[in-house]
């Protein structure tokens, strides 16, 4: 079981460790605190909205060397209104923070693809943000 430490300023989960600054928004390391709660166990109550659906591509229709990930909250997909929406997706690659996507809900849905390179392999994380019911988080195999 990984250990989660959270940053108190952005919400942002890094695994078993602190790092010297948050690497999205930057706070120094004392606003790190661990907490094995941060994220909403996926049989919860809501799974069906919160889960994140992640679905790994054979090859990209853009870039060479690379794979298409699509990534949707929910496999009932999950609200986007202005009082309950996805507010942030962070992505991992073997535990390690890749990229944040942040979302207001006027005219965004709450899905993202991504752009990964095909030598790079291992297990990929999305964490997501509900302003109503917190973190939840998925895996897939790079
Ligand atoms: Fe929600």
């Amino acid at each position: 079981m990984d250990k989660l430490f959270v940053c108190n300023v952005c919400g942002h989960i890094e695994f078993n460790h602190i790092p010297e600054k948050c690497p999205v928004c930057g706070a120094s390391k004392v606003n790190f605190r661990e907490n094995p709660d941060a994220i909403i166990p996926s049989e919860k109550e809501g799974k069906e909205k919160h889960v994140p659906v992640i679905t790994v591509t054979a090859a990209c229709g853009m870039i060479d060397d690379c794979r298409d990930i699509h990534i949707k909250i929910g496999s009932t997909t999950h609200p986007m209104q202005q009082d309950h929406w996805i507010v942030w997706i962070d992505i991992y690659v073997n535990n390690n923070y890749t990229s944040r996507y942040t979302m207001l809900p006027d005219s965004m849905q709450p899905a993202v693809s991504i752009h990964v390179k095909k030598s790079v392999t291992g297990k990929l994380t999305v964490v997501h943000f509900c302003n109503k019911h917190g973190r939840w988080i998925a895996n897939a195999e790079l």
